[in-house]
């Protein structure tokens, strides 16, 4: 979600309060040890290329190199990818760059096609009318009608038995996030609001229903794709969807409600950002900014609240009247369908009420897309925090499985999750049986950017790393503790807070990990709180001469943990990409971007499974949205350690100060060119491929979000005219039959 999408009352971006207190670096001074980039750089990875290196995300499997899933009860395990550089020629770009533009279209290459597949409101069962988008659609069938604000997807290729078919080009599950909505085009004139209450409950549940998940079959008939309406797969997941706990927290009193008395289960995801997948064939989708929908009134709750519980509403920023103002509906139900929003103390007892709701969101959520009556699962062994995505590491058999994990807020952290048990590819097709032997038992880490290129993985676990009961900030007690409040757990163990969090990605090719950091502001982070890994403070101006302090055109870290294992205790990092404007200085434009390549806020980001090494990154920005859309790009990435040591100079009101950082090679246009730009006031996110790569899904979201007035929308995409704008899923063919962007 862009950062203009929703205000609270103080005008402040929901999505982009920081709610990070604590002293945690950030490293202030400039540390004059630099190692040798020898030394740092110097160790392969040349156990990679015995691993199974799976895309994440947007891709169901590992490429044409994953096992088909067999309908026999003892699948083959996986073979070894053969080692692809040696034997394959390089990637080559073959494209000639898409302009930058303020248009409302989707542009892409000269060669290619992009069609519009899935939008807001579209059909997913027989019988249910099309989207009349008006605001005037039946609210009782939104539950079979795509959600809306498309976001983190994956394809999951599917044979004649409806059985998971990682190589599957024609017929596969599209299965995408719902993060949010544009409330202001969903109703009749936007949501009808009297003194501060939502009077109109019908309204509120459309909303319920248009975030989630959607599962939809898709098929490609002659070139064409289109997805099925009455397909026996499709399903929507939304927010009143029931779900079960598992791992530490489950059935602990920190999930007790109302609704599930043993803390077993909640209802609904929501705010449901990137994503990712599991080697055993299910989806992974991430809470991100649920912390917004809450409503808790301190003032008329903290006195009914013990020391550590307003710490944690401190620290995860759950203190608002609910975003949407969905607590506010009445009468109620008999089951609380508005009331459980409301997670202040009301009753009794924490059964009597849903004080702990909030600690029923903020998880990483496990679907099986292929048994539609299957309960989500939240894995609380993951953590709970703002989960942007979680990206699946190399699969190797024998060894354990390991999600790199972002969390999006300012100042928040890099995780990643260590399995415990040793990955059997026995579990293929297992669905939710598997994720409980993989998810629910392992090691949860959070990361320390050293400030000479090295980081270090600090595990959050009681009684380690300053995770204690006497930890000054925060009484921890027990595991469950730990997962639910793990940004607190983090903040002990002395994690360093990046400029916010978004994708993680894990290239194929190499093993190393690449995060964005999709930017942050001088109020966020001042120039005095710059570190090696978030190096850059500087006024990026627009073109009208707006001053914009801060990384406001963020950046991309990779890393590359120690000798190419997953489970290492350390790592070594670069910046791969600072993202700027062409014309910025020097000391701004760090990768020196181009015309055909410059780019601000990078968020999606995605490496291709059937072009191993052909990464995509994606834009949600409010910076340079002063000349351009939001973007889709494509990069050929090299590796952690391939640029050098530089110190830059940042500037804040003409006060210079230094800081030292470490560059990644400069991509030029071989290596970073812009394949497609989005129509007006959408944000670029989810990506995913057909099994054999010849097609490319793609989310616009939010396309004219920024509409005040639902009688002049700022964005007519996709259907035009004079319609209001839908997100929507696009799906992009090259021309010829080809790979996308090669
Ligand atoms: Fe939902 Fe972090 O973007
Ligand atoms: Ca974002
Ligand atoms: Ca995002």
């Amino acid at each position: 979600m862009t950062a203009n999408t929703r205000s609270d009352e103080s005008g402040i971006d929901l999505d982009d309060i920081g709610t990070n207190p604590t002293a945690n670096p950030s490293f202030t001074d400039l540390i004059a040890s630099r190692l040798s980039r020898r030394h740092l750089f110097g160790l392969g990875v040349g156990t990679a290329g015995t691993a199974l290196l799976q895309a994440c995300g947007g891709g169901g499997g590992g490429g044409t190199s994953f096992p088909i899933l067999p309908p026999a009860p003892a699948p083959a395990p996986p073979a070894p990818t053969p080692a692809p550089p040696a034997q394959q020629a390089p990637l080559k770009l073959n494209f000639n760059a898409v302009a930058k533009s303020l248009d409302d279209v989707v542009t892409v290459p000269a060669g290619y096609t992009a069609s519009v597949l899935y939008r807001l409101g579209d059909p997913i069962a027989a019988g249910v009318p099309a989207y009349a988008n008006d605001g005037t659609d039946a609210p009782s069938t939104y539950d079979r009608r795509a959600g809306d604000h498309h976001d983190g997807m994956t394809f999951f290729g599917i044979n004649a038995s409806n059985k998971w078919d990682p190589a599957g080009a024609s017929r596969g599950l599209l299965v995408m996030n719902h993060e949010a909505i544009t409330p202001l085009f969903l109703h009749p004139a936007g949501q009808t609001v009297v003194g501060g209450v939502r009077t109109v409950a019908d309204e509120v549940l459309r909303e319920f229903y248009l975030h989630g998940v959607s599962v939809i079959e898709v098929n490609k008939v002659g070139n064409t794709w289109t997805y099925k309406q009455d397909s026996s797969l499709n399903r929507r997941v939304h927010t009143l969807t029931e779900m079960a706990f598992s791992g530490p927290a489950a059935k602990t009193d920190y999930l007790k409600t109302k609704y599930s008395t043993d803390g077993s289960k909640t209802r609904g995801t929501l705010n449901n950002c990137a994503n990712g997948t599991t080697p055993w064939g299910t989806y992974l989708t991430c809470e991100e900014n649920w912390a917004g929908y809450f409503r808790r009134i301190a003032a008329n709750d903290d006195k009914n609240r013990n020391t550590k519980e307003k710490a944690s509403f401190s620290r995860y920023g759950v203190a608002s009247t609910g975003r949407e103002l969905w607590a506010t509906v009445t009468p109620d139900t008999a089951d609380d369908l508005y009331g459980r929003w409301n997670t202040e103390v009301i009753g009794a007892t924490a059964t009597d009420d849903y004080r702990n709701g909030h600690n029923t969101y903020g998880w990483v959520v496990e679907i099986d897309p292929f048994t539609p009556s299957s309960m989500p699962k939240k894995r609380t062994a993951l953590g709970r925090f703002g989960h942007e995505g979680a990206c699946l590491g190399p699969v190797v058999v024998g060894k354990p499985l390991v999600w790199y994990m972002g969390d999006d807020s300012r100042n928040e952290y890099i995780y990643k999750f260590v399995s415990t048990k040793n990955w059997d590819a026995a579990d293929i097709g297992g669905g939710i049986a598997s994720g409980d032997k993989y998810m629910d038992d392992g090691r949860l880490y959070v990361a320390r950017f050293n400030e000479d290129g090295t980081g270090v993985w600090l595990e959050l676990k009681l009684g380690v790393n300053n995770i204690t009961s006497s930890y000054d900030k925060y009484a921890f007690a027990d595991a469950a503790d730990v997962v639910t409040n793990a940004r607190l757990a983090a903040d002990a163990a002395g994690a360093t807070k990046m400029d916010r969090p978004e994708w993680t990605a894990v290239n194929p090719k190499t093993g190393d990990v690449y995060v964005t950091l999709t930017n942050t502001n001088a109020a966020s982070r001042p120039i005095t709180k710059t570190s090696a890994s978030n190096p850059r403070y500087y006024d990026d101006k627009t073109t009208g001469g707006k001053s914009q302090l801060g990384n406001p055109n963020g950046h991309i870290v990779r890393f590359a943990d120690d000798n190419a294992d997953p489970t290492a205790l350390g790592f070594k990092w670069d910046v791969y990409l600072f993202a700027a404007r062409s014309t910025a200085s020097a000391d701004v434009n760090l990768s020196q971007l181009t015309a055909d390549n410059d780019m601000s806020s990078p968020d999606g980001m995605w490496f291709s499974h059937a072009a191993p090494g052909l990464l995509w990154l994606q834009t949600d920005d409010g910076a340079y949205t002063d000349v351009t859309n939001c973007m889709l790009l494509a990069a050929l990435p090299g590796k952690v350690g391939d640029g050098g040591a530089k110190v830059i100079t940042n500037v804040d009101a003409g006060t210079p100060r230094t800081q030292n950082t470490f560059v990644g090679k400069a991509p030029g246009t071989e290596g970073l060119r812009r394949f497609l730009v989005g129509p007006k006031d959408c944000e670029l996110t989810g990506i995913a491929e057909s099994g054999d790569g010849r097609a490319l899904f793609v989310n616009i979201q939010h396309p004219g979000e920024g509409t005040s007035d639902i009688k002049a929308p700022i964005s007519h995409w996709p259907d035009g005219g004079t319609s209001r704008p839908r997100s929507a899923t696009v799906v992009i063919t090259k021309n010829d039959g080809g790979l996308i962007g090669l």
